[in-house]
């Protein structure tokens, strides 16, 4: 609902919200392009990437929290899944890349995390889930 109208807002604005596929609220280039800037230092994207401070992201989502193979430093994914975020899906990812620190709160009890991210504005966070929707065959 909400990213129907979000998409429809950007379209009417030409922002190109919804210019990537019919689902998606984000636009994927420029996801892709601040994850390079942002995420990069602690996470890798391709396929088999390493594990670094965070989980190698190929294939997040629709993947249950807190489950990458070989990465073994999870300190609050699997009290997310605990707390009701079963799957990430992109509306979930986006929320949690606008405020990592709130959604913590909410799904983890306020638990720290080596995942230090400072607050993104939501549409740049829709960007980026919208590019971890791509990291898949
Ligand atoms: C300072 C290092 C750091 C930065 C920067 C960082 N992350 Fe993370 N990320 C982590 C760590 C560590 C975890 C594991 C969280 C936990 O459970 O403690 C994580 C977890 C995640 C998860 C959940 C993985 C899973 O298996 O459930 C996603 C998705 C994610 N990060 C995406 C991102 C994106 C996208 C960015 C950039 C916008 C980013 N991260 C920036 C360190 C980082």
């Amino acid at each position: 609902m909400l990213r129907t109208v979000m998409t429809a807002v950007g379209l009417a604005l030409g922002l190109g919200f919804g210019a990537t596929t019919a689902m998606a609220a984000g636009d994927v280039a420029e996801g892709e392009k601040w994850a390079n800037r942002v995420c990069k230092a602690c996470h890798t994207f391709e396929a088999g990437g390493r594990q670094r401070i965070g989980p190698n992201l190929w294939g997040i989502v629709g993947r249950v929290p807190g489950t990458v193979e070989g990465f073994d430093r999870y300190k609050v994914a699997d009290l997310f899944v605990e707390n009701g975020v079963d799957i990430w899906t992109e509306d979930l990812l986006t929320e949690y890349f606008t405020n990592t620190a709130a959604f913590r709160d909410k799904y983890a009890g306020g638990r720290p995390s080596a995942m230090v991210l400072p607050p993104l504005p939501e549409a740049r966070a829709a960007d980026i889930a919208a590019y971890m929707a791509t990291l898949k065959d």
